[in-house]
């Protein structure tokens, strides 16, 4: 069995107090040096020092001479061993002040062993195995010369049209957090110093996931309660394990863009939350604060963005070239420059940057690491644990010996880009294995196997779809791999309908018709409300977007060598109109019923299409015993839950056991459920094994009506099981005494 999230917390506490407690001994040495600089720096140095322009080909020579003169703090999307050693040599050698730039870059799920998209990552429920990929990142990035990469995102999207929902760990602030951590983790190692290690950047500070009707980059209005429970808890989390940088939100929070919010940047981030690292904006987001109707000019927005606490300027050029005149004329104090500079002094100092400007990368070095088979080798373990099998009527799944002919079918079984998804880093499509290819990389030799593409993703045209009915009918089992392409979901790709792009419905349907059982693979960013299948197709498997290694994980699945184990991490949505959806919903004074004056749709069931936590495995497992370790607990008390699970089916499996605690009566609405922990079993079949979990005050308390953090006396319920839909109970009480709950 793994080690449980307890013990991974355990690591995670005395990971912290290294970092800590090895910074506390260099702050002098890093403090001097970092006074000494700036009593050294000019103005317009230092504005220099938060000024971060986006480098296409090159740097430009323009971009080399504003290096030289120390205006630059640092590039993004400049990679390539060759070329960031050249850029970091002129910075040292050449500018007077001698100091090393910061290099970013959107390292989300692979630099070039590309990983399953964040979302399916998410699905592994599995925070050691995303610890390792997003490892394996830093390692490849930091070979070609990367020291910060703009990840991991952790907003949490409650609205599967946004695209950027694939770039998240989707719906729970609990399971974000993990998933957050996770990738601090793996990312920033235990020592930034290290040629493997990355700085992280938290993203985006904060609500992004929230923006209305799902369309990227709108209008968010939330309440304190809802930010502070649902969509804050990743990013402190992520602040806890000791991220570098946030980066702030292209949205505003009802009214104030977050890069002009220094509630947000500067009193929750700093001042309560004891962030001490590095502020960076989004890509022109200081200079959007003009279109957001919040700063008359491009100054006005500097002054806003500084004052927030935006230390570093995306792409704008504002605070380098607008804000210098402020400060002269005493609108803006010497001293708010001098703390942003300082912030990004010492995230340089903390990257080792001053004693090793290169970061260990050489050209060497990321020749042998880029796609090390090792990384692949990972690429492909965390792609199978990221598979979620949604229905398997009839056990249709694996695919047997019986199989004598497969017909493959569907736009996607042969895409190597879509494979990928969106933001791939800088993985290369040529690497990735497709659906089709790792079919044929598995099958039995004497197994014949028929491909046609059908239709296009998003064509209209239903030409193909005749040939891939003949194949259809021609084989035992046709698979069908359908869905999304890969830019079909991140930035900029909102979508206002949810089911399958283009005529692939219609192929869908016209295969089915034929009668040879159909094997539905599905490709996807977002929840798809693919109601049609649900009801038709006896099979279906979401596989994301997984990575190079996407046709051999599925192979793996598909064939049984490997039974699937990924969970929802994320609501699937009936219907696009069905859409806010997700498990830990408040119960509303008419909880829906059949009842005509309750909370429900007319025309629909009040269910989810697929609900949060499901998956699917080809064992099943059997919990019985919930025992809770007291009838009740004081509200500073950790109450301990135990549950026993078996495999009573017939073939090894890994299940995600999931406790969910419900708060029944408090003095403001809780949620009807919420994720308070998970583990994953391994178990063969007839193995039983029993799982305990820790409930603390923080899982059992909530924001009361004067915004604080409480635990309230009362009665709770606690759900142990494999869905956000099923589970056994138990209940316990907490009496009022003791110590209070804190977080
Ligand atoms: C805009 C995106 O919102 C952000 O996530 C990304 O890091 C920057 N562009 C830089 O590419």
């Amino acid at each position: 069995m793994r080690p449980h999230h307890g013990m991974l917390a355990a690591l995670l506490v005395v990971s912290t107090i290294v970092t800590v407690g090895s910074s506390a001994a260099q702050r002098p040495a890093m403090d001097r040096r970092i006074d000494s600089l700036l009593a050294r720096m000019t103005l317009e140095e230092k504005l220099g020092q938060l000024n971060l322009p986006s480098v296409d080909n090159g740097p430009s020579p323009a971009q080399l001479e504003l290096v030289r003169k120390g205006l630059v703090g640092g590039f993004l999307n400049l990679t390539g061993a060759a070329a960031t050693r050249e850029t970091q040599r002129v910075a040292v050698t050449e500018s007077r002040l001698h100091i090393p730039l910061l290099l970013g870059h959107d390292v989300i799920h692979g630099y070039r062993t590309i990983f399953p998209i964040p979302l399916a990552e998410a699905a592994s429920w599995d925070p050691e195995a995303v610890e390792a990929a997003a490892h394996v990142a830093a390692r490849e990035a930091a070979a070609a010369g990367v020291n910060w990469t703009f990840a991991p995102m952790v907003d949490i999207a409650r609205d599967p049209r946004w695209g950027r929902i694939a770039e998240g760990s989707g719906e729970d602030p609990y399971l974000g957090s993990q998933m957050a951590v996770a990738r601090v983790r793996g990312f920033q190692g235990a020592d930034l110093r290290a040629p493997e290690a990355v700085m992280a950047t938290a993203k985006h500070f904060a609500a992004y996931g929230g923006a209305e009707g799902g369309r990227d980059y709108n209008t968010v209005d939330v309440s304190e309660r809802t930010l502070r429970e649902i969509y804050l808890p990743p990013f402190r989390a992520a602040v806890d394990a000791g991220a570098g940088s946030i980066m702030t939100s292209f949205n505003e929070i009802a009214g104030i863009p977050s890069h002009a919010n220094r509630w947000l940047v500067t009193t929750v981030l700093r001042d309560e939350w004891k962030f001490r690292g590095f502020v960076v904006s989004d890509w022109t987001g200081i200079g959007e604060l003009e279109a957001h109707g919040v700063a008359g000019s491009r100054a006005d927005a500097g002054k806003l963005g500084l004052e927030a606490g935006v230390d570093m300027d995306m792409v704008s050029g504002i605070y380098l070239e607008d804000v210098p005149v402020l400060v002269r004329a005493g609108r803006i104090p010497v001293a708010t420059v001098d703390a942003a500079v300082r912030r990004i002094l010492a995230a340089k100092s903390r990257l080792g940057l001053f004693d090793d400007p290169y970061h260990g990368s050489s050209v060497e070095r990321e020749r042998s690491v880029l796609l090390a088979p090792e990384h692949r080798q990972l690429a492909r373990r965390v792609a199978q644990e990221a598979i979620v099998l949604l229905k398997n009527d009839g056990q249709r799944l694996p695919l047997g010996p019986t199989v004598r002919t497969l017909a493959v079918i569907g736009p996607l079984a042969d895409d190597k880009v879509a494979a990928l998804g969106s933001w791939p880093g800088r993985g290369d499509p040529q690497d990735a294995v497709t659906v089709l290819e790792g079919i044929k990389a598995r099958i039995a030799p004497d197994t014949k196997l028929l491909y046609a593409k059908g239709c296009g993703i998003t064509d209209t045209s239903t030409g193909g779809i005749a040939e891939a009915v003949a194949l259809a009918r021609l084989a035992n089992v046709a698979l069908l791999v359908l869905g999304e392409a890969g830019d079909m979901s991140g930035e900029a790709a909102s979508r206002s309908t949810l089911g399958l792009p283009g005529v692939q419905q219609q192929l869908l349907e016209a295969v089915q018709a034929t009668g040879t059982p159909v094997v539905l693979v599905l490709m996807n960013g977002r929840p798809l409300a693919v109601q049609w299948a649900a009801d038709h197709v006896a099979a279906i498997v979401e596989a994301w977007f997984l990575g190079v290694e996407t046709g051999h994980a599925l192979a793996d699945v598909l064939f049984g060598d490997v039974s699937p184990s990924g969970k929802l991490p994320v609501t699937f949505p009936r219907v696009v109109g069905q859409v806010p959806i997700y498990y830990n919903h408040k119960n509303t004074g008419r909880p829906p019923s059949d009842q005509k004056y309750t909370s429900k749709y007319i025309d629909l069931p009040s269910s989810p299409l697929f609900p949060f936590g499901l998956g699917l495995s080809y064992t099943t497992f059997t919990y019985r015993d919930v025992r809770l370790s007291a009838p009740s607990i004081t509200p500073g008390d950790t109450l301990k839950v135990a549950v026993t699970v078996s495999n009573s089916g017939e073939r090894e499996g890994t299940e995600v056991v999931q406790l969910y605690v419900r708060d029944e009566v408090a003095s403001v609405t809780r949620p009807v459920r919420a994720l308070a922990a998970f583990r994953r079993v391994s178990l063969r079949p007839g193995e039983a094994s029993t799982v305990d979990f820790l409930l603390t005050p923080k899982q059992l308390g909530f924001y009361n009506r004067d915004m604080n953090f409480v635990v309230e006396p009362g009665k709770f319920r606690v759900f142990v099981g494999g869905s956000s839909v099923d589970g056994l109970e138990g209940e316990f009480e907490v009496r009022a005494g003791g110590r209070a709950g804190r977080r």
